[in-house]
């Protein structure tokens, strides 16, 4: 199962979000990244590693979220699936709550999405708080040169879940 999490990693390399200032992989490892040096625990670190997991071109096409959230279920289990498929929830929440600020292309791409609210959201959730974590990871994760863990040390942590 690591290798199947390393593929599917090595596959986001050079793949860009129009817009958005670092490509996939460089994404997915800051956002692993700042959960880690913010104490996060395993599942969460790897939820926001492989967040955005539906961008590789080795996944089916489909809403990202729940695209991802499907992927990684049977592989790293049912909380970092969760995570990963309240992603898009928790920014809509963020920014219907919270003075928060989103990319460009994030900004475009809430109105597909629902827009913000917090209606219909999972609020009560246990996970739920952790979903928010996830996403404030997720955007502050787009800094291109800013140091990240390299995939090594990544799938040392993948494989302590697996
Ligand atoms: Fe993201």
């Amino acid at each position: 199962m690591p290798d199947e999490i390393e593929q599917v990693l090595a596959s986001l390399d050079g793949v860009v979000d129009p817009g958005e200032p670092v490509d996939e992989l460089s994404h997915a490892l800051q956002a692993a990244g700042l959960a880690e040096a913010a104490g996060a625990d395993d599942e969460l670190v790897v939820a926001a590693l492989l967040h955005d997991v539906a961008r590789s071109p080795l996944l089916p096409d489909g809403p990202h979220d729940r695209v991802g959230a499907r992927w990684l279920a049977p592989r790293l289990g049912e909380r970092v699936a969760w995570l990963v498929g309240a992603h898009v929830q928790a920014k809509r929440w963020l920014v219907a709550t919270d003075d928060y600020p989103l990319s460009a292309v994030s900004t475009e791409s809430l109105r597909t999405q629902g827009g913000a609210t917090a209606d219909g959201l999972p609020l009560d959730h246990p996970w739920w708080p952790a979903a928010v974590r996830l996403r404030r990871f997720d955007d502050a994760a787009k800094i291109p040169g800013a140091p990240a863990p390299t995939v090594a040390d990544v799938l040392r942590i993948v494989a302590r879940l697996a």
